[in-house]
């Protein structure tokens, strides 16, 4: 991120412009010589700090999510303009991992098996308790290092009850929420306690504005409050729909690793039979539950048997990379990713074809490979925030692609018109898509992709900070 130009400054009269996130945009290892390492992050946040210039006196506030980062924090290692919070393990690992990843994803991604989950009993309210106290103490960093008027941006779900409680400590300042999830429609947010659903909400409600990546996110949250919680009072809400950096991507996409591994790719890709390139179905994910990876392949699966014209001719190319490793059922569902990829590969796989080419370790270089090669993107989640992905592959892809993509996810509102549209439940209907999505005629295909890397491109990432930034400066103070 930028620096701040003096933090002598910000150190003396406050921050003006804060984020808040659990995770920030560095991380620690601490190396067998007991030297930490560093590692800084990328994404929106980071492109949209960088713009507002280091005289802005912006300061990240996140927590320290392992050992190592702790222990940078204890030993006074840090980086200008972050904050880092000790925040205990235990608590973190309840707040996290209990509330955040277990609880409130699962209500706004509608992933419960509700025969036998959700069950809200004495250990959920023990998270509960330090989902609270893990919030208070964003509450009160940020309390202390900003500057009288000071704008605060507060990042997704990990910290609703942020904006209630640096109301509470410093009603001077202009305290914004932003949700990067879905947000839950009103009888699957009811799942939840009374008192903790109406909490969850007051804790939002104490912000100026709130921020949701679509329309129907931002309504589904409306609607939440006017159930719930008597209505708004007074907080407006935003729409900023996150696009992907254009710029960035089409240089990275051109440096000498992304070639190798485009290499190494076609090498795994292989030729048709008749010597020709083998088409490609691309996805990449981190491999969350809403991902819809497993019924992808059984899509894919379909479509072999549907059209076996295509075997040998074809080949899916899906990365399913690691996320919340810590938690039994993600672990479990990369694990059913690969049994059944493997299950495809034994089935249908032949010496010179393999159908499914599976990655599982994280490699952002490969992935900007593989949308370079991409004919067809799937992008298919049970439901999503936004899904960049969808909006990266069509800028980078060599030769254009045609994107095949789920009506649940936040990027069907803005790419929806120049996509193949499927229920993502419904795997005939997405193995059809598929080969309508082979078969789309090269001047089909190149106008689709043309006006998707428009509407992918629309709000870059610093933008869509700044206009946070300028909307919450606007807002009349609650
Ligand atoms: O992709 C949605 C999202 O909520 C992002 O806003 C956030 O950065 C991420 O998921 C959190 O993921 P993790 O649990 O790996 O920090």
């Amino acid at each position: 991120m930028a620096s701040t130009a003096s933090p002598h400054d910000v150190a003396a009269q406050g921050a003006q412009v804060l984020v808040a996130s659990n995770r920030g945009p560095v991380s620690y290892t601490v190396s067998e010589d007991g030297s930490l390492q560093t590692k800084r992050g990328g994404g929106g946040l980071v492109s949209g700090l960088s713009a507002i210039g280091p005289e802005a006196g912006a300061l990240w506030v996140c927590s320290a999510l392992s050992d190592d980062d702790r222990e940078a924090v204890r030993r006074g290692v840090g980086e200008d303009g972050v904050r880092m919070l000790d925040i205990p393990a235990d608590v973190h690992a309840d707040a996290y991992n209990g509330i955040a990843n277990s609880v409130l994803w699962f209500v706004h991604h509608l992933l419960y098996q509700t025969p036998l989950e959700p069950v809200f009993d004495a250990g959920f309210r023990r998270q509960w308790a330090s989902y609270e106290t893990y919030n208070r103490a964003f509450a009160e960093a940020l309390a202390e290092e900003a500057a009288p008027g000071a704008a605060v941006l507060v990042q997704d779900y990990h910290l609703c009850l942020v904006p209630g409680m640096l109301r509470e400590l410093r009603p001077d300042l202009r305290i914004g929420h932003f949700s990067h999830t879905p947000w839950a429609p009103v009888d699957y947010f009811g799942l939840l306690p009374a008192d903790v659903r109406r909490q969850l909400l007051r804790g939002m409600l104490g912000a100026d504005r709130l921020g949701f990546l679509t329309r129907r996110w931002a309504d589904a949250f409306t609607a939440c409050c006017d159930e719930f919680a008597g209505g708004l009072d007074g907080t407006e809400v935003g729409v900023h729909g996150l696009g992907a950096d254009g710029d960035f991507l089409r240089a990275r996409s051109h440096e000498p690793d992304v070639d190798e591994r485009m290499a190494a790719l076609r090498e795994e890709i292989g030729a048709a039979p008749d010597g020709g390139a083998r088409r490609t179905i691309v996805r990449v994910d981190r491999t969350e539950l809403s991902k819809n990876i497993v019924r992808g392949l059984l899509a894919y699966r379909q479509l072999l048997d549907d059209r076996p014209e295509w075997r040998e001719r074809v080949v899916h190319v899906a990365f399913a990379y690691p996320s919340r490793q810590d938690l039994a059922v993600y672990r479990d569902y990369t694990a059913e990713v690969q049994r059944v990829a493997r299950e495809i590969n034994e089935s249908y796989g032949t010496p010179g074809w393999t159908p499914v080419v599976l990655h599982v370790k994280d490699d952002f270089a490969r992935s900007l490979a593989a949308y370079r090669l991409a004919d067809v993107a799937l992008v298919n989640p049970i439901r999503d925030g936004m899904n960049l992905v969808a909006k990266e592959v069509p800028v980078v892809s060599d030769e254009g692609c045609v994107l095949v993509l789920s009506r649940e996810a936040g990027a069907y509102a803005e790419l929806g018109d120049d996509a193949i549209v499927v229920n993502p439940y419904d795997v005939l209907e997405t193995a059809r898509a598929l080969h309508e999505a082979l078969t789309t005629p090269a001047q089909e295909r190149a106008e689709h992709t043309k006006r998707l890397t428009a509407a992918a491109t629309a709000l870059p990432p610093a933008q869509w900070f700044l206009d946070q930034l300028q909307a919450l400066r606007g807002v009349q103070p609650s």
